[in-house]
């Protein structure tokens, strides 16, 4: 049985809602877990205690958190492991405000506690010359951001609720969907959702962009484009960025400017060339140079770590050095030496396993069920929006997104990739669903059109 990790928490967290707004009630200020938020691991492999089914969980980890940009896997496994791209940083400057980027180099867990980013500089010898000079020249990294319309804080509340974001973010603990009886009881959320406690750190207009644009923004491909509107987009914004008050912030354009650092260029230039030698590089893409891999990641391999260690990575505290800290878990951690225990017996995916695996990745089942796992969680289906009196008519085929089990015997190859990446997506056959298919990376999603004719045919495409 599948047992949610969160419950606890949440009941705790119910004793001690008091009158005062809660915090905790609004999806950016959601209370955070104590340890790196990977969704396919915390939904699908943290509630059995067998082995096996640990260890495909650690699988899981080993890529989304990156630990293969640095532990080599072995090179049978190399395009299973292609790990993750990190946040894209050109522009970072015009979204977090000087003392947040300072935050964030330093120990990110201090600004999203729930980060996967693993701190650099939490370690005993940490050199603070050295995040002023990262700080520094981060903070030469703008861009130009449109200023948007602001736009309406209770139309993105009411957005939000009904278009998918809440498949995988928090819903807001209290907000009715319109359409739910008065009588009916709002269930609370029972599986944990992806954090998202950035927007409230984010420049507004940035933030915009951001959602315009997530998938430039965030080449990993884990938030999905929902191809909003400018108005759209900008309500989100707006709504993300008040808080549990429901009240945007007076300083809104304050933020990036107050501490602007000043360019020394001398520390400049130190910065630029220790985000190689910290690594940095191993998961971000250099921005401004495209050869930067240059100094390629070193680490022992992967087959070569020691399942058993408590030091390195695997270590409670942060060690210092050029070992990156996480603040892994126990479960996390027995997870991730179960895999490597595992990595020798670890083959090729056959074309089923294979689209398993990557959709707990792209968390494709937050929207869709197959061969008996995953589909929107039952207290959830209420934040799918229906689009009138014949959708609900239709009930739950009326707002949810369809299963996918067969979809490779019922739609051909071209017609899959029209529906996941075009170039023009094909008309849908269901016009009354409010929740789009979203648009995730092509990258991310260009092995499914072969993969579902192969596993749903039991043959070659
Ligand atoms: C930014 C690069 C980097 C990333 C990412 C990284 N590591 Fe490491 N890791 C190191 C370095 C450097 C060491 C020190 C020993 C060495 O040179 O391999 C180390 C040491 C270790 C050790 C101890 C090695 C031993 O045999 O004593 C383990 C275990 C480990 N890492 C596991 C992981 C896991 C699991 C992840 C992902 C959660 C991860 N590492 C992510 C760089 C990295
Ligand atoms: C399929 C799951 C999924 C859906 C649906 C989704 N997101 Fe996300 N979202 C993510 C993931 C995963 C991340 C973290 C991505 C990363 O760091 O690479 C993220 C990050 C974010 C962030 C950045 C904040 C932070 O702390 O990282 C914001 C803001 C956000 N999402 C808003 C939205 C909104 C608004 C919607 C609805 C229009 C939405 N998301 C729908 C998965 C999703
Ligand atoms: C093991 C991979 C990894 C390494 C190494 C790494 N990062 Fe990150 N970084 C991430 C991930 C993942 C995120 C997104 C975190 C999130 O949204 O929760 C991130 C986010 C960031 C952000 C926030 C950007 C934004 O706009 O939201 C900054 C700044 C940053 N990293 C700087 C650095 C610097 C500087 C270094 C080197 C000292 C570094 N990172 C090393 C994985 C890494
Ligand atoms: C936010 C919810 C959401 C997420 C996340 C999502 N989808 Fe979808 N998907 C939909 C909706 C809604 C449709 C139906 C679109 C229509 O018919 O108009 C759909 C349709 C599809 C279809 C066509 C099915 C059919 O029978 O017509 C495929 C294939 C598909 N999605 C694959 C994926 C994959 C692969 C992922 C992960 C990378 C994914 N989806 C993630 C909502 C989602």
């Amino acid at each position: 049985m599948l047992k949610d990790r969160t419950g606890l928490a949440f009941f705790v967290g119910l004793l001690l809602a008091g009158t005062a707004p809660d915090a905790r009630a609004h999806p950016a200020h959601a209370k955070p877990v104590n340890y790196p938020f990977v969704v396919g691991f915390e939904r699908f492999h943290s509630g059995m205690d067998d082995e096996a089914y640990l260890a495909e969980g650690g699988f899981i980890l080993l890529n989304e958190l990156n630990c293969v940009a640095c532990h080599a896997p072995p090179a049978v496994l190399a395009e299973q492991f292609s790990g993750v791209v990190a946040t894209e940083l050109d522009g970072v400057a015009s979204r977090l405000a000087p003392l947040e980027l300072e935050i964030f180099i330093r120990n990110p867990r201090f600004a999203k506690r729930d980060t996967t980013m693993p701190s650099l500089f939490a370690g005993p010898d940490r050199d603070l010359d050295e995040v002023a000079a990262l700080r520094a020249w981060l903070g030469t990294l703008t861009k130009e951001i449109p200023a948007h319309p602001l736009g309406d804080i209770e139309r993105g509340r009411a957005l939000y609720h009904r278009t998918g974001c809440v498949a995988c973010h928090a819903p807001e603990t209290g907000y009715r969907p319109p359409g739910v009886p008065d009588n009916a009881e709002i269930e609370m959320a029972g599986l944990a959702s992806v954090p998202m406690n950035l927007a409230d750190l984010y420049d507004l207009n940035a933030l915009v962009e951001f959602l315009l644009h997530p998938n430039e923004h965030r080449p990993s491909g884990r938030m999905p484009d929902f191809g909003l509107s400018v108005a759209d987009a900008s309500d989100l914004a707006a709504y993300l960025k008040a808080g549990p008050d429901l009240v945007l912030p007076e300083n809104l354009t304050e933020a990036l400017t107050a501490d602007a650092p000043t360019a020394d260029t001398a520390l400049v230039a130190k910065g630029r060339e220790l985000f190689l030698t910290k690594q940095c590089h191993a998961c971000h893409t250099m921005p401004g140079n495209t050869d930067a891999h240059q100094a390629a990641p070193s680490a022992k391999s992967l087959a070569s770590l020691d399942p058993a260690a408590t030091g390195g990575c695997f270590s409670e505290r942060p060690v210092g050095g050029p070992v990156p800290f996480y603040g892994l878990d126990l479960l996390q951690r027995r997870a991730l030496a179960a895999a490597l225990k595992r990595l020798g017996e670890r083959s090729a995916l056959d074309p089923a396993r294979e689209i398993d695996w990557r959709m707990k990745q792209l968390n494709c089942y937050a929207c869709h069920e197959r061969a008996g796992i995953g589909g929107p969680e039952t207290s959830r289906e209420v934040y799918f929006g229906f689009s009138g009196p014949e959708a609900i008519a239709m009930g739950r085929d009326g707002h949810l997104p369809p299963a996918l089990d067969e979809a490779g015997k019922r739609l051909v190859r071209e017609r899959l990739e029209g529906i996941l990446f075009g170039p023009t997506r094909p008309v849908s056959s269901r016009p009354h669903l409010v929740v789009p298919m979203p648009v995730f990376r092509k990258e991310s999603v260009a092995p499914f059109p072969v993969l579902f004719p192969a596993a749903d045919h039991g043959g070659a495409p």
